[in-house]
């Protein structure tokens, strides 16, 4: 019997590959970079199945040339890169990497935390360029983290994991959210508040929402002029939930005292983003998940998922 073909859009880690390859004939497109669209569009037309990257957009277009496609199983736990009605339309399962990147990107919002308010980054390039001459007591003072008022927008199981860290550093913590979440409440502490209450109260704000209708451009003019002027603002979540030329005004303006962004509108950035020309941002290339383990677990998910539908049952993270 002719095997079902899956195309895997990136290079991804050995033992998903080789889980597929128990079930199907695999393409994978190994360079290290997105593959052309005009080329995924050719070669979705023959797959079963294809495990793809936040990299690609799944959409009417795509669609319309995959004609035997019965899952698109992205190697992310976000997925507004993909039109779920369009795949529902077609019978297609989509699926996510929920809970396996919970940690790790938890780790790097609180890494990114505590890099922004403590000008880790600024600290590190004065030094690597020389301009310390001498100790003085104002040097890169930054904000404290122990203590203070963490605000996260976003309650999901990423914002949980932050807060367990957050408690460790006796920090109060506040949420903003569409359900209340009383485990959290009772392990953490966490209060839920409004979105302008989370805003002018809290030292760090946290945005973790994922990206919909909703949320796009959820942080703007308005909710920067809610924050205090010695307020660090993060985020790991996409960046088409923020209005960056607002949240550049916020900072120039010193509405705001500092940012750490994991996520652009446009990604990679353009190097000549106002964003990143200014010292008190810190820029990461979205790398919330971005562990050995982390990425290698997130890959034999995606591919279990594919094996899962090919062999006529049901995902085990559909969306
Ligand atoms: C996700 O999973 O959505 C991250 O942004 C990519 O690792």
């Amino acid at each position: 019997m002719k095997k079902p073909k899956v195309l895997v859009t990136r290079q991804v880690a050995n033992e998903a590959i080789s889980l597929l390859k128990t079930v199907a004939d695999v393409e994978v497109w190994v360079q290290d970079e997105p593959i052309p669209r005009e080329l995924l569009l050719e070669k979705v037309e023959q797959a079963d199945a294809i495990l793809t990257m936040l990299t690609e957009r799944i959409d009417e277009e795509l669609l319309s040339r995959a004609k035997q496609l019965r899952i698109v199983a992205n190697m992310a736990v976000g997925y507004d890169n993909i039109d779920l009605a369009a795949c529902k339309k077609r019978d297609i399962w989509v699926t996510n990497t929920p809970e396996v990147l919970t940690e790790a990107t938890a780790d790097l919002a609180f890494a990114l935390l505590m890099a922004t308010g403590r000008r880790l980054t600024e600290a590190n390039r004065f030094l690597m360029n020389g301009e310390w001459t001498s100790w003085s007591p104002s040097l890169m003072a930054g904000q404290n983290v122990y203590g203070a008022t963490l605000g996260i927008i976003g309650m999901g199981r990423i914002g949980e994991a932050v807060a367990r860290r957050a408690k460790g550093f006796g920090m109060r913590i506040l949420y903003h959210n569409r359900s209340r979440k009383q485990q959290a409440e009772a392990e953490t502490g966490a209060q839920q508040a409004t979105l302008e209450a989370l805003l002018r109260e809290s030292d760090y704000v946290l945005l973790l929402t994922p990206l919909t209708a909703e949320t796009r451009l959820l942080m703007g003019e308005q909710e920067f002029s809610w924050m205090k002027p010695t307020s660090v603002f993060i985020n790991v979540s996409r960046g088409g939930t923020v209005d960056e030329a607002a949240l550049y005004q916020a900072l120039v303006k010193k509405q705001i005292w500092a940012a750490g962004l994991d996520v652009f509108q446009q990604e990679p950035v353009p190097q000549d983003h106002p964003l990143i020309s200014l010292p008190n941002v810190v820029a990461l290339p979205h790398i919330g998940s971005a562990t050995e383990q982390t990425r290698g677990e997130m890959a034999r998910l995606a591919a279990a998922n594919i094996v899962a539908v090919l062999e006529g049952q049901r995902p085990l993270t559909a969306l």
